[in-house]
């Protein structure tokens, strides 16, 4: 059975507790017009997919100081790159970063493309960072889901299969609850994830999907997702 996101809840949620990151724009900023830089949520979302925010901080400060702009980094040594990033681990991640700067600067002029379509062209740019960087940037309504978004959409609909399972099932359901300000939603999703709906706790008397919320509604949120059998 489908059952909708509450978009108003969760974004009114995220009006209020939204966590102050540095490649973010607080809610109020945005409302006023202020948007994220592609650059910056690009660089976050790529050293995000092999590390926790709190890991990320000062990595993510170090490169924009070093490197300000997207043709900045584009123009470092790649050898540079690699030591700023090291600490991070894979580093095939850290040369489609210099790569990807590198096509943005000469196919794009310095410019990141802004539908998740156009990005997925770029090197290092997949479904996920594409659908994240459009959703964060532009407000296009791309259905962005992570793993800890997945954890949130199998308790809430009480999954009673793996994720890998339901996958484009999750993901089309998400899509459908989409609101205008995509962006958001995008980051409350995480955000609830990271802080709520967690892997191991689920607070669910502090959650505003609560009132449709499947899996609270069994007693046991954490029983999902339910694991793959062996
Ligand atoms: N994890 C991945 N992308 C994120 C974002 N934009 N905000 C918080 N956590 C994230």
């Amino acid at each position: 059975t489908p059952r909708p996101l509450d978009a108003a809840a969760v974004l009114a949620w995220y009006d209020r507790h939204a966590r102050m990151l540095p490649w973010r724009v607080p809610p109020r900023a945005r409302a006023g017009g202020e948007r994220p830089d592609p650059y910056r949520v690009w660089l976050s979302e790529v050293m995000l997919q092999q590390t926790t925010v709190a890991a990320v901080g000062k990595y993510f400060a170090r490169f924009t100081q070093l490197w300000p702009t997207v043709a900045e980094l584009a123009a470092a040594p790649l050898d540079a790159v690699l030591v700023e990033w090291a600490g991070l681990g894979y580093y095939a991640r850290a040369r489609n970063l210099h790569a990807c700067a590198r096509a943005v600067v000469e196919r794009h002029g310095g410019v990141f493309p802004d539908t998740a379509e156009d990005l997925l062209t770029l090197p290092g740019i997949g479904p996920y960072t594409a659908a994240a960087i459009a959703a964060i940037c532009h407000d296009e309504r791309a259905a962005v889901l992570d793993g800890n978004v997945e954890r949130v959409l199998a308790r809430y609909h009480a999954l009673s299969v793996p994720v890998r399972e339901a996958k484009e099932d999750l993901r089309s359901e998400l899509a459908r609850s989409v609101p205008a300000r995509a962006g958001d939603f995008a980051q409350a999703l995480m955000d609830l994830g990271a802080t709520i709906c967690a892997p191991r706790s689920a607070l669910c008397m502090l959650c505003p999907l609560e009132p449709g919320c499947a899996g609270a509604r069994t007693g046991n949120p954490l029983a999902f997702p339910v694991k793959a059998a062996k």
